[in-house]
């Protein structure tokens, strides 16, 4: 126990420091969960911040063998919701209040694609007179395209890079040009320097995997000075390849302990960033992403996609919420979050201090 309390009130902390953290349980495990919902008030308050989430589009161009909306997977109902059906969630989003939104989709290399986006961020400027914040997760793409929505007005662009561990990364992807974990550093650099706020993660519990792993992913987070961070349990899709080992991974339990013990870690390590509450989280516990606010988290992304479509986005199996309006998602956020003795952040941006902090410096 003293080792663990001596090894929290550190500043640093080596691989083997977190690898001994990440194993901790019991009085132990109390203590990491209390110290990183301790920090965070300390450094970032007790506001969560909201991005309305929008999924527009479940067309995917790769392959990834973890996720249940992969091209291979033909047994997927594909969408992609209309120009003026996306506006409207974003009139939502504005109406209630929530700061930001989210544009997450499949992977999409076309010009077509890089245009309508453009257009996209440009109206929902325009409609929301600025006050909406735009996030961009919609994957891998030039140099080029990745500053045209950035001059068009989106300022903030997840990219999780799923893990660190290379070798890891070639079982969970094909092994193409297409799935390249480099290609991937490269878009994450090319997204700092372009000045997005810039998001990344990894999926916890994945097969193979082991604490040391994920001891390196926080170190990386760190070196790199990524300014957010949404990272969740792996949760297994039976129509995906990777399903072939899903008797040899963590219990769901398991994977959700540790997705909470990396939070409050990632809280204790980075005290300045946003950390998003993922949604996989609740998948596991209907009250996973407040328990993940109450360990250091302090975004959580309510899904504003019109009901009618939330069948289809289906990652991995068992995705919460999925029957609701975006209205009645709401009123229930709203009691979740008191419950989790956290307040919202309504109406503001909510930007990662560790994003001020970091561009004030380079502009000195
Ligand atoms: N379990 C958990 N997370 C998943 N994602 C994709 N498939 C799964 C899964 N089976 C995550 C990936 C991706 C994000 C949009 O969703 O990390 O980057
Ligand atoms: Fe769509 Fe991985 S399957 S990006």
């Amino acid at each position: 126990m003293s080792n663990i309390s001596e090894l929290l009130s550190q500043s640093s902390f080596s691989h083997s420091d977190l690898e001994q953290l990440l194993q901790c349980e019991g009085e132990e495990k109390k203590l990491l969960f209390d110290t990183g919902g301790a920090v965070k008030e300390i450094h970032v308050g007790k506001k969560v911040y909201f991005r309305g989430l929008i999924e527009f589009s479940n067309i995917c161009e790769k392959d990834c063998f973890y996720c249940g909306i992969r091209r291979s997977n033909q047994t997927v109902r594909r969408y992609n919701l209309t120009d003026n059906e996306i506006l409207e969630a974003a009139k939502f989003a504005d109406e209630n209040k929530y700061g930001s939104v989210v544009l997450q989709s499949g992977e999409n290399s076309s010009p077509a694609f890089a245009e309508r986006i453009s257009n996209l961020i440009i109206q929902i400027k325009k409609n929301s007179n600025g006050r909406l914040g735009i996030t961009l997760s919609v994957g891998e793409q030039s140099d080029r395209v990745y500053r045209r929505w950035f001059e068009a007005g989106a300022h903030r662009y997840l990219l999780r890079i799923e893990t660190t561990n290379q070798s890891l990364y070639r079982k969970i992807h094909p092994q193409n040009k297409a799935h390249d974990f480099n290609h991937r550093l490269n878009c994450l650099h090319s997204l700092q320097n372009i000045g997005y706020q810039t998001g990344t993660g990894v999926m916890i519990g994945l097969p193979f995997q082991t604490t040391g792993d994920l001891a390196n992913d926080l170190l990386f987070f760190q070196q790199f000075g990524i300014d957010m961070v949404g990272m969740g349990p792996y949760i297994e899709h039976f129509q995906t390849p990777l399903y072939e080992f899903h008797k040899d991974l963590l219990t769901i339990k398991q994977r959700f302990e540790l997705s909470l013990k990396m939070i409050a870690l990632l809280r204790i390590l980075m005290k300045d960033i946003n950390i998003a509450a993922a949604t996989a989280l609740q998948a596991i516990d209907p009250f996973g992403r407040e328990k993940g606010i109450k360990v250091g988290a302090n975004i959580i992304m309510p899904n504003i996609t019109p009901g009618l479509y939330r069948n289809d986005y289906t990652l991995y199996d068992n995705k919460p919420c999925i029957d609701e309006e975006p209205a009645q998602c709401k009123g229930c956020l709203d009691a979740r979050i008191a419950l989790a003795d956290g307040e919202i952040g309504y109406g503001e941006w909510g930007d990662s201090i560790h994003f001020r902090r970091r561009t004030d410096k380079q502009s000195i």
